[in-house]
């Protein structure tokens, strides 16, 4: 049971997880926060109004909105309302995202832009909260308007690259500022130029802050990768009319101004993965409705299904480029464990929590390999799976940039999630079917993309309680 008052996501939550839960029924999962920052940075750079759904209340996308009401003007009053006032039932996993789909009482945000040109310096330093994304894409834009804008993050997000994106947007024509390549970062925008950028590190981050400064730039700007991460950038630029042009591993753009546009942000598919995770440990089916499944996000069902998980998606609309539809997980009876090769690893960064949490109780060690971008996340999350992992009981270890964890289930105990908002949704996850008692620390980060998992995750039939 969860308990039944209102509970911030700055109060610190610890939490106990019992076994002899399940993991069933048919639900949501709150919009894709990858796609809400894109969404809402294109919805501000518009000529005319954009009304979007389904925008998620996680606290990485109200960053985004918060910091481009800081730089528009007539978008300004409803992207800085909606930072600030998002409706508590969407903060705590009340119903408006756990209704199904076709609920047409969702909150419409109207954001009303005035195009690129427009943009006008903050009074303030921006403030990008946990948000790496919100802090490269918003360097990408920032890099052709020309005046200084400062980024900064919290404690996390200063001790993280910039660089990557910094040095190519430098080429392109913006003077940028890092503090020994982390934030606070400063950017003064200027005319750019299109450049042909080979990343040295597949990452859909850079690769969209390139893309993103691009369209202001002359000439074509091309960005080449040796994985093809995430396309989200591509597939709304190319459904906004723009000249883009992309295909495994290159993507290039040209010059152009869109108009408002209106979308509704599918689920979050790697929000999904922990739910999906919850359901294969506890031998649930289970259905997860209007999410995300543009197939540079779903690898991870493909590293699922050699763990013995079945799952099936069906396609049933498109958003803005984006395929939306249901995915179904059958009732598990047996989990294998699993290698995951350096040239797949890439295409499952964000779900190597969620592997790891099915892997502990897979009889076996199961391999992550070339795993060391996980060091940059939001916390080393090489260090804290595998910490995480031996705190509740089990065993696991990291290994240069490999990541090991040996299954056999956990005993329980007592984990923590380091503030990162993954590994508060994998401890949890794991904690499900161990032998004993777990107890988490610091759950409250999962409001950092899924607001409400650990209510969800009660509703669905996990025996989860919030201690406090
Ligand atoms: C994201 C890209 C990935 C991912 C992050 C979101 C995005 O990061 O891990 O959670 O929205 O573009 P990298 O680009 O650093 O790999």
């Amino acid at each position: 049971m969860v308990a039944s008052t209102r509970f911030g996501w700055r109060r610190a939550m610890r939490i106990r997880v019992l076994p002899g839960g399940v993991v069933t029924g048919e639900t949501a999962v709150p919009g894709d926060k990858s796609i809400a920052h894109r969404w809402l940075i294109l919805a501000s750079m518009a000529v005319g109004t954009s009304r979007l759904t389904g925008i998620p209340a996680s606290l990485d996308v109200r960053s985004t909105a918060r910091c481009l009401a800081s730089i528009t003007h007539r978008a300004r009053p409803a992207l800085d309302a909606w930072a600030r006032n998002v409706p508590a039932s969407m903060e705590d996993g009340g119903s408006t995202w756990n209704d199904p789909p076709s609920n047409p009482q969702l909150p419409v945000l109207e954001v009303e832009g005035e195009g690129r040109q427009a943009l006008f310096p903050a009074p303030d330093p921006l403030f990008c909260g946990n948000s790496g994304t919100t802090m490269r894409l918003l360097m990408g834009i920032l890099a052709s308007a020309p005046f200084r804008s400062e980024l900064v993050g919290d404690a996390s997000l200063s001790g993280r690259p910039m660089e990557r994106v910094a040095e190519p947007l430098r080429r392109m024509g913006a003077s940028i500022d890092t503090v020994d390549g982390h934030p606070p970062v400063v950017v003064k925008g200027g005319r750019l130029t299109g450049v042909d950028h080979r990343s040295p590190i597949p990452s859909a981050q850079v690769k969209s802050a390139i893309l993103l400064a691009g369209v202001a730039a002359e000439g074509e700007t091309v960005v080449r990768e040796s994985i093809a991460t995430r396309d989200h950038t591509e597939r709304a630029l190319q459904a906004l009319g723009g000249p883009v042009d992309w295909r495994a591993g290159r993507a290039s753009v040209k010059r152009f101004q869109h108009e408002g546009f209106s979308g509704r942000v599918p689920g979050d598919p790697s929000g999904a993965a922990f739910l999906v995770a919850a359901a294969a440990l506890t031998g649930s089916s289970l259905e997860i409705h209007g999410v995300g499944l543009n197939p540079s996000r779903l690898r991870y069902l493909d590293v699922l299904e050699r763990m013995g998980v079945r799952t099936e998606i069906r396609v049933q609309a498109y958003e803005l480029g984006e395929p939306v539809g249901a995915l179904f997980v059958a009732p598990c009876d047996g989990l294998s464990p699993v290698r995951v090769p350096s040239d797949e690893l890439p295409l499952v960064h964000d779900e190597v929590p969620a592997l790891a949490a099915i892997a502990a109780h897979a009889p076996g060690d199961s391999w992550f390999l070339g795993a060391g971008e996980l060091r940059v996340k939001e916390s080393d999350r090489l260090a804290t799976i595998a910490q995480g992992i031996r705190n509740l009981g089990g065993h696991a270890a990291e290994e240069g940039a490999d990541l090991v964890v040996a299954g056999g289930g956990l005993d329980g105990g007592h984990g923590d999630s380091q503030s990162d908002h993954r590994i508060a949704m994998a401890l949890t996850v794991a904690g499900l079917t161990a032998r004993g008692p777990c107890e988490i620390d610091g759950a409250e980060a999962s409001a950092v993309s899924f607001p409400g998992f650990v209510q969800l995750l009660a509703m669905l039939g996990a025996r989860v309680e919030v201690l406090g």
